[in-house]
């Protein structure tokens, strides 16, 4: 099972083992992860999920798809390297991946 990390904004840092074929924002939840919310269930529509994928993983994630980025406009503190986490995968290939998450979601 690939291993996951999120990183608050307060640094607390939550390691843990996510199932292939699930989003980003769902693993959070499931795991009582703070401060990815998922309001809208994962369907690209609330920007509660808003998160940084870390620099070194960016080329490694998926590319975010019109829907995506123009949600992600609605976020507060985006970056470059925004992405909704209902939006991104989990697999095999970004084992490892770490993404933080911003100080606030709205
Ligand atoms: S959970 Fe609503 S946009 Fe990701």
């Amino acid at each position: 099972m690939p291993n996951l990390t999120y990183i608050e904004a307060n640094g607390n840092v939550h390691s843990v083992q996510a199932n292939e074929g699930t989003n980003l924002m769902e693993i959070a939840v499931a795991n009582l992860i703070p401060g990815i919310l998922g309001d809208c269930g994962g369907s690209c529509s609330c920007a509660t999920c808003h998160t940084y994928v870390d620099p070194s993983w960016v080329a490694s994630v998926p590319a975010a798809t019109d829907e995506e980025l123009e949600i992600l406009e609605g976020a507060l503190d985006v970056r470059e390297n925004s992405r909704l986490a209902c939006q991104v995968v989990m697999s095999s290939a970004l084992d490892g991946l770490v993404v933080r998450i911003p100080h606030r979601q709205f």
